[in-house]
């Protein structure tokens, strides 16, 4: 299947997927980077030899022009799935629908736990002892589509947002690549809110 990953940060999760896909831990052929604005995510694409685009929305007359644009630069890729990681984007109607069921998303809290773009720093000030990442399947809301798996991760006394971060992407980027191999190979059943893969075979 054809996979495209959107970022929009550092890219250590595009990173490890783009490893993963060379490794065979992945069936997919990694198509190309999307991404909204320049970002370290693109220089590791081009160290990796995947194509990157960059749709800006500054590039477009508002959002729904910035939505269709994404839209049509995805369609143009031919994606069978997307993953979204570390994407600092809602995307919007036209990408949905043009994707519908098909786009992955990971989060660094355990949903519906602080959803949004501060999740980390939302957890700290909330004084919790264990945090963590979500891989679920994105809808029109944010950080509210169907889960598909979760990992829990320690938080330390002594924690900020950046070592808690850094725990919690060692922890998120294994789980991002055995779901996406499991989507990737096998598919995601859907029942409501109850989205269930299956790890790939062997
Ligand atoms: C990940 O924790 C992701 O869940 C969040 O931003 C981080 C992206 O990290 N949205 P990177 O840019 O892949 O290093």
């Amino acid at each position: 299947p054809r996979l495209v990953v959107l970022a929009s940060g550092t890219g250590s999760l595009f990173a490890r997927l783009a490893e993963a896909v060379a490794a065979g831990e992945v069936p997919a052929e990694l198509v190309a980077l999307v991404t909204d604005r320049p970002c370290a995510a693109v220089d590791r694409a081009a160290a990796l030899g995947v194509p990157a685009h960059v749709v800006a929305p500054a590039d477009h007359d508002g959002r729904a022009a910035w939505d269709a644009a994404l839209a049509a630069r995805l369609v143009d890729l031919r994606p069978d799935w997307l993953v979204s990681a570390g994407f600092m984007r809602i995307l919007g109607p036209a990408v949905l629908a043009a994707f519908p069921q098909r786009i992955l998303n990971t989060h660094p809290a355990l949903l519906p736990s602080f959803p949004g773009a501060h999740a980390v720093r939302d957890a700290l000030a909330h004084g919790v002892r264990v945090s963590g990442c979500t891989v679920h399947l994105v809808d029109a809301g944010t950080d509210t589509g169907p889960v598909l798996a979760q990992e829990a991760v320690p938080v330390l006394p002594d924690d900020d947002e950046d070592s808690l971060h850094e725990r919690i992407k060692v922890v998120e980027r294994d789980l991002l690549v055995r779901v996406t191999a499991g989507v990737l190979a096998s598919g995601v059943d859907v029942d409501g809110r109850r989205a269930t893969w299956h790890p790939a075979a062997g």
